[in-house]
């Protein structure tokens, strides 16, 4: 099978390129390298079956170019993180919307088979514990650039919809929820890479907000050969599909567990939302999935607890900073 993956060099594009490899596929990715590093694609450069472009999904050209011959377009390039979506609110929503229409347009002329990443923060401040598919989005203002993403995100999902439903494309979407591992930085918004590295400098954990905000972290392990039998599992076309783990765990117990896995001396430290991400930030006080379908559709379980999640995130981010000459992220 040709699978083109875009944001390829990112922190799940890399997985997803490495585990399509291994499974026999031929793979090319596209990445700008905006938040992606060349590094994290260091096994796959190597591989014969595989070949990387630089460039960006807006450019239209590259992506008809590149996606061509493909069965099946994996769409992982997108602005991401809370500090992307709130410095350069513009130019994500250009990627988050144009970039995406390029995608699916070079998928459907392909006749290749479409893996949409969508995210749980499609969900907005809706704090049922256990989200479906089917729940309501609950979103605060367009005018808080916090929320741009999810609405870029939902005219993706309601884009790949129509082209399912009016030309016929073969496409799943997929709500990812909070994913981690190694490879993932902390440098835009992600918490655990940034909890474990401040533990391991011995910096203090910033807890944005009270730190009574629930969220469940799965490992990209889990949802990698999830993603693989997504998008060869016809029953789940025209569908969306959440992705995630249902372990809970405070902002704030992550912290803690944080210090103790490393056995850091550092302390938690609690930050305004203010003063973390500036005026009028709003954030959901939980978010846990309801994964049924995912399990019906492929068997899809997430195995890796939380504390197994800390400890290859630490092995990883240790190695990194006994290495100066690796930049910091
Ligand atoms: N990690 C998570 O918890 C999570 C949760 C929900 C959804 N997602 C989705 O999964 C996908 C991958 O996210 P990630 O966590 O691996 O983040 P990431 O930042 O590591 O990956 C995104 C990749 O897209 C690339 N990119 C950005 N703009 C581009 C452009 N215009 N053209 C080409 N490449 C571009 C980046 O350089 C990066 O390599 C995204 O679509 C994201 O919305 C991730």
């Amino acid at each position: 099978m040709k699978a083109f993956v875009t944001g390829a060099a990112g922190f799940i594009g890399s997985h997803l390129t490495d585990a399509l490899l291994a499974a026999g596929h031929t793979v090319t990715g596209l990445d700008d390298l905006s938040t992606g590093r060349l590094e994290n694609l260091s096994r796959a450069g190597e591989h014969p079956r595989f070949r990387f472009r630089q460039g960006t999904v807006l450019d239209r050209a590259r992506v008809e170019e590149d996606a061509h011959g493909a069965d099946v377009v994996f769409h992982f390039a997108a602005a991401v993180g809370a500090f992307v979506i709130r410095d350069r609110t513009l130019e994500s929503l250009r990627t988050n919307v144009h970039g995406t229409e390029n995608v699916v347009e070079a998928a459907y002329r392909n006749n290749a088979t479409l893996l949409l990443a969508s995210t749980s923060e499609i969900y907005g401040k809706n704090t049922l514990a256990g989200l479906r598919e089917d729940d309501d989005r609950v979103l605060g203002s367009p005018l808080k650039s916090r929320w741009s993403y999810a609405e870029a995100k939902a005219l993706d999902e309601s884009l790949v919809d129509a082209y399912c439903r009016q030309r016929g494309l073969a496409a799943v979407i997929v709500r990812l929820f909070n994913t981690v591992g190694p490879r993932q930085t902390g440098r835009y918004g992600m918490v655990i890479p940034r909890f474990v590295r401040q533990a391991l400098t011995g910096e203090p954990l910033t807890v944005f907000g009270t730190g009574t905000q629930i969220r469940c972290f799965c490992h990209v392990a889990d949802v990698v050969p999830a993603l693989i039998a997504l998008a060869h599992e016809p029953r789940a076309f025209g569908s969306a599909v959440n992705l995630g783990s249902t372990e809970q765990v405070t902002i704030s117990d992550l912290a803690d567990r944080v210090v103790a896995a490393t056995r850091s001396r550092s302390e938690v430290r609690y930050l305004p939302y203010e003063q973390a991400y500036g005026p009028g930030y709003e954030d959901m006080l939980r978010r846990v999935p309801d994964c049924t379908l995912a399990k019906e559709l492929v068997g899809f379980e997430a195995h890796t607890t939380l504390d197994e999640i800390i400890d290859s995130v630490a092995e990883e981010i240790a190695r990194r900073v006994r290495q100066p000459t690796v930049p910091r992220r």
